[in-house]
């Protein structure tokens, strides 16, 4: 055939998320054939430096539709990608970025242009038969730790707590099906504690699948954690961490915090985790300062030696702010998003960039997920060996869990578990 691997059609629509909230799927055709689809992912506790969401405003949706993304992908986009290559993915992600030609990709909408992104790499991967995380690289081996959010705060719940996510990571297992019945074996111990204490309200899920108490008290809700992991038997296999996403905690009028109702200083904020990094076994904490406070970073990336910390509202999967946070060493890891940054090969320059400088890559969901697994995929790909994909529940949630157990078992005996060595696998 003497066009072959030819992007013949695109096709973008109008889905809903798990919060009902309209997002952008994308259909790649090649040679008229073979198609892959993606969907976009939206968060809610979003950094101010992210590539731009297009959404329609007005009332349908309330403001949130997304038909002008979906226009700019079935007109302009459609237009200058078909008859390319599909398996040219950096080639089309570049043409899309200069099409657009803004730095936040505000003309045509990062949702607009990440669809055709992952679907463009899906659809070259189904058109060489194989899966997408041996498309993108060849010798992955490594399945990730599960960072799992079981209880839930912030943004993305309906309580008091001040911290988003209160996370529990299985290092300690020896694959990662185990890791995966472990923390679903503790999530159903949880779940009737957390009734008993707080009443049956109290476990009604947030974004992310976790329960939603009413405590106020960071320490409260880690002891409630530990405890059911206690219950379960597998203290010694579990550690802990948070996301603080300290943005939404930060008045930028006052420069205080506000930390389970008190007024705290920066540095009133580094003691707070240092104290609690002394008493608990605390592997990683995300965000726990403001998004643009570089300094800040590097100063508790020192103070809590031997912590992963992670940043995602700092760093945006953006190589340019990852370059300002490795000139000062703020943070030690990138929290992955592949739509902060609008396109698949830019996210994976990010990634390339973190861990040639010896930075961490945490594999991330949005509050805002379809049944997409697409990010179990990456994180295989990325041999990056942890995932933030929330609690094993809504199946916005398992969809990326089980999609890593058919991974693992495809890989058979050349899968790697993370484990204790999530930070840099092996
Ligand atoms: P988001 O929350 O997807 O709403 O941004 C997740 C996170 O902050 O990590
Ligand atoms: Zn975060």
């Amino acid at each position: 055939m003497a066009h072959r691997n030819r992007i013949t059609a695109i096709k973008a629509r109008e889905i809903i998320d798990c919060r009902g909230t309209p997002t952008v799927q994308v259909d790649v055709w090649v040679d008229d054939v073979v198609c892959g689809r993606a969907d976009v992912p939206s968060g809610r506790s979003t950094g101010s430096h992210e590539a731009y969401e297009l959404r329609d405003g007005g009332s349908r949706y309330a403001g949130f539709g997304v038909r002008k993304a979906v226009a700019n992908v079935n007109t302009v986009i459609a237009d200058a990608l078909i008859g390319r290559d599909v398996t040219e993915q950096r080639a089309v992600d570049r043409e899309m970025a200069s099409l657009d030609g803004t730095a936040n990709k505000n003309r045509l909408g990062a949702n607009a242009i990440l669809g055709v992104s992952l679907a463009v790499a899906r659809a070259a991967a189904a058109t060489l038969n194989l899966p997408l995380y041996r498309y993108l690289n060849s010798a992955a081996h490594v399945l990730p730790v599960p960072m799992m959010n079981l209880v839930n705060g912030g943004k993305l719940s309906s309580n008091d707590l001040c911290f988003q996510e209160f996370i529990m990571m299985p290092v300690g297992a020896t694959s990662f099906s185990e890791a995966l019945r472990m923390t679903a074996e503790i999530n159903a111990i949880l779940r009737p504690m957390t009734a008993d204490r707080y009443g049956k309200l109290a476990i009604n899920v947030g974004d992310e699948g976790g329960v939603v108490p009413p405590i106020v008290n960071v320490r409260e809700a880690l002891d409630l954690l530990c405890e059911a992991v206690a219950r379960s038997g597998y203290s010694e296999h579990i550690g802990y961490a948070f996301d603080c996403a300290a943005t939404h905690l930060y008045d930028s009028q006052t420069g205080r915090y506000t930390f389970e109702g008190k007024n705290l200083t920066r540095d009133e904020v580094i003691r707070f985790f240092e104290h609690l990094v002394a008493e608990y076994p605390i592997l990683s904490i995300e965000d726990p300062l403001h998004e643009d406070d570089f300094e800040g970073f590097a100063e508790i990336t020192q103070a809590l030696e031997g912590v992963q910390i992670v940043g995602d509202d700092l760093f945006v999967t953006n190589k340019e702010r990852l370059a300002l946070g490795l000139q000062q060493n703020a943070a030690n890891a990138v929290l992955w998003k592949v739509n902060q940054i609008g396109t698949l090969t830019e996210a994976m320059e990010t990634a390339s960039m973190a861990f040639r400088n010896g930075y961490g890559v945490c594999v991330s969901e949005r509050s805002g997920e379809t049944e997409d697994p697409m990010i179990a995929d990456l994180v295989v790909a990325l041999d990056s060996g942890q995932i933030k994909t929330g609690a094993p529940v809504r199946s916005e949630r398992t969809a990326k869990y089980n999609r890593l157990l058919q991974i693992e078992e495809e890989l058979g005996s050349a899968a790697t578990y993370a484990g204790r060595d999530f930070r840099r696998p092996v």
